[in-house]
């Protein structure tokens, strides 16, 4: 790849996206360019780059930072956060909300909607423990694409069986030919909408817990640093955060703090009290 072309595509997807891509990833421009650039009638990518320093068409810089989104995801994706959502954070709002009896979740880059219906089942299994509670999930992303997905709320067999324990596969999924399709009930919980994390947020509201996990590692520390303080002014004092395993605060924002002994789980620095592991036991063993 040209390295001009490379400058021009790289520049853009970091303004319009975050996106920040290295050197080595020529390739990866040129394989998920190259098409898009042949769909919209250029003879090729260099010639769509010249389209893009003209006056830059808005459908095609759109294509072009859908086409180098990363939508990997599955149901109980890696599984722990979700344990730590069930006997952590929700032990906890159960107690903390019981008043209001109202909660407020939002999954920021949901890709195709494994994430926000693996929250939302979740939430259905405590219903009987939360009577009357209105609970609410906002799950966004910058890709229409998967939202679309997202909003049908139907999978292969292959992205099911990628995490969905059965017993939960026929109580809240139809078959449907070879698909399947999640209950109405389950997509009730969800509201879709496009958000891109680079936008000023307060229009999403106030949320009592965050899941932005496997999107921060495609950002600069700058840009995971501006992420993550506009989301410390929307979380409440008591709320918590989760990232991706392979993510963290730290050295980033001093706006969160890691939950001890919960990895992926982050609150306020005069958030919620998380109890050390080892500290009970020592207690205990005192
Ligand atoms: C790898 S997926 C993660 C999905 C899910 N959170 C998970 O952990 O399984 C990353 C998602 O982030 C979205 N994304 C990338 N940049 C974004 C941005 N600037 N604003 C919002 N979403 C973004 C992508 O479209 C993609 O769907």
């Amino acid at each position: 790849m040209k390295i001009i072309d490379f400058d021009v595509y790289r520049d853009l997807l970091k303004e319009k996206s975050g996106l920040c891509l290295s050197p080595d990833k020529g390739y990866l421009l040129e394989s998920r360019l190259g098409p898009l650039a042949k769909e919209h009638g250029f003879e090729n990518l260099s010639a769509m780059t010249v389209a893009l320093q003209g006056v830059p068409n808005a459908a095609l810089v759109n294509d072009i930072v859908e086409a180098m989104t990363t939508n990997e995801t599955s149901f109980f994706r890696d599984m722990r956060p979700f344990d730590i959502f069930k006997d952590t954070v929700m032990a906890h709002m159960k107690t903390a909300r019981a008043g209001q009896r109202k909660l407020r979740i939002w999954c920021a880059a949901a890709a195709s909607g494994q994430e926000p219906y693996t929250l939302a089942i979740l939430l259905n299994e405590m219903k009987p423990q939360m009577p009357g509670w209105d609970v609410q999930i906002v799950a966004t992303d910058i890709s229409r694409d998967v939202l679309e997905l997202a909003r049908a709320g139907t999978y292969s067999q292959f992205e099911v069986q990628r995490g969905m324990p059965i017993t939960l596969l026929m109580k809240y999924f139809t078959q449907v030919e070879d698909k399947w399709k999640i209950n109405d009930e389950i997509k009730s919980y969800i509201k879709y909408d496009y958000f891109n994390l680079l936008d000023p947020m307060s229009r999403l509201g106030r949320f009592d817990i965050i899941f932005c996990r496997n999107v921060l590692i495609y950002f600069d520390q700058e840009t995971k640093g501006m992420v993550l303080n506009n989301m410390s002014n929307l979380i409440e004092k008591d709320g918590y955060m989760f990232l991706g395993g392979a993510e963290t605060v730290i050295g980033i924002t001093d706006q969160f703090v890691a939950a001890p002994d919960k990895r992926g789980l982050y609150v306020l620095p005069d958030g919620p009290h998380i109890e050390k592991k080892d500290a009970t036991s020592s207690q205990a063993l005192a």
